[in-house]
């Protein structure tokens, strides 16, 4: 959608997949749906260094809705969890210099049973538009994924009717998939800025694995429809295993307790490097009072944010797959004559307990410049150098985890000083 926004994947903070429907606030105050948790992640996302990084949006999910709409048919916050409503939560979430999201359906009610926009699109808008939004993400249960091809592009005119800009995120293709129903894509790209493909994602690496598997298997009809503006988005940066608040006798159950808890840390580096291969979205669904020290460090990694917000927006694809073994390449910037730039992600999907070597000339990645690249390991601190296409590089990968680099084409300017012949 040219609307001016996105212009590289959105990057913030969505509640559903850790925090989902909880409307217990006063069993579970502090897990609950309500205003409290959104300005609580807000005052995280700048105090703990995100929003320096990118990370921008603050996104309700579902249930934040009364059961019913008002008397005039207007949309209402649920009085308890949200005593301050929707207008109060947005200013504050924008007087911490963030932008703030929201959820509704495009049906009847939303996937878990409060007011859909059905009838209602109109004055929806208008009422997202007053509460300042910045971002709605339309959901699309209890409707006919059929006449989708017409309520999404109708619900968008609606958004633009109101002269607020506001991202729109459609859950358009996904509904349809599950129909079998061949998505329109150019119809979606003219339409959302970004819109989910496939399944929600759960804390679980199968769950992942699954995702790995769609956007790869089905990469021909996926990667060509993404570029500034319009994104695939295969959900949420997960739940990386969070601490919990331990009392002291509880002290050596910990790895126990966070060993069962969603993703290991190699998982977490594996998603977090294929979504920025994938030019995705990057919508934490994290506890922010919680987070491990070195999961939060593979969110705030810059040089892989830095590829995930490549300005070109050209999706990466899956280039390799072979007995476990993955490699996915994503070009990024610089270019160098007719020569991109690459980030490589080796992903090994082998369970057999032991790293696996990858051997590989940056010639077989595709990468031919005869300026050579310079080549640097993304997590870990290793500098390869300049490399010529010839040159043959070994990277160690551990089981579920994953390796990525970068390779940025040396201008040839700056090669003739320096380049190593003895690479050749
Ligand atoms: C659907 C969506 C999820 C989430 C839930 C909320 O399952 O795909 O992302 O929004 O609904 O009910
Ligand atoms: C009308 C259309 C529906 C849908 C809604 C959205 O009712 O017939 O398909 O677009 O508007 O509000």
């Amino acid at each position: 959608l040219e609307n001016g926004l996105a212009r590289t994947p959105p990057m913030g903070w969505l509640s559903w997949e850790r925090f989902r429907c909880n409307t217990d606030c006063e069993g579970d105050p502090d897990n609950c749906i309500s205003e409290n948790l959104f300005r609580t992640m807000a005052d995280l996302v700048v105090s703990e260094g995100y929003a320096a990084l990118g990370y921008e949006y603050i996104n309700v999910d579902d249930c934040w809705l009364e059961k019913s709409r008002g008397p005039r048919g207007e949309l209402v916050a649920d009085r308890k969890r949200f005593p301050r409503g929707m207008r109060s939560l947005s200013d504050y979430v924008h007087s911490k210099g963030l932008k703030f999201g929201i959820y509704e359906d495009y049906g009847n009610y939303t996937c878990a049973g409060y007011p859909g926009i059905i009838g209602y699109g109109r004055s929806d808008a208008q009422q997202f538009a007053d509460w300042n939004v910045d971002y709605v993400k339309l959901d699309g249960c209890y409707s006919l994924p059929l006449d989708m091809d017409h309520g999404y592009p109708e619900f968008g005119r609606q958004l633009n009717r109101t002269g607020r800009q506001m991202v729109y995120s459609c859950s358009w293709p996904v509904y349809q998939i599950y129909a079998g129903i061949n998505p329109n894509y150019s119809s979606i790209i003219e339409h959302c800025n970004l819109w989910r493909n496939y399944d929600d994602i759960q804390d679980s690496w199968a769950s992942l694995e699954t995702i790995i598997d769609y956007y790869g298997n089905n990469q021909d009809v996926i990667v060509p429809n993404a570029g500034p503006g319009h994104w695939n988005d295969p959900d949420m940066v997960t739940s990386h295993s969070i601490v919990q608040h331990f009392r002291c006798l509880m002290f050596f159950l910990r790895q126990l307790i966070i060993g069962n808890f969603g993703l290991s840390y190699e998982q977490s580096k594996t998603q977090f490097a294929l979504w920025a291969i994938m030019a995705a979205p990057l919508l934490m669904s994290v506890d922010l009072r919680t987070i491990r020290p070195e999961f939060k460090a593979i969110l705030q990694n810059q040089k892989i944010i830095a590829v995930d917000q490549d300005p070109l927006g050209i999706q990466g694809r899956r280039i390799y797959k072979h007995k476990g073994i993955e490699i996915w390449s994503r070009p990024i910037t610089p270019i160098y004559q007719t020569y991109y730039s690459y980030a490589v992600a080796f992903v090994n999907r082998r369970t057999d307990g032991t790293p696996s070597d990858v051997a590989v000339t940056l010639r077989e990645l595709g990468l031919q410049s005869p300026t050579g690249y310079r080549v640097e390991d993304l997590y870990e601190d290793v500098n390869y150098g300049v490399l010529s296409p010839n040159t043959k590089i070994k990277v160690k990968v551990n089981p579920s985890g994953v390796v990525i680099l970068s390779a940025h084409v040396q201008p040839e300017r700056i090669t003739r000083t320096t380049y190593n012949p003895l690479n050749y």
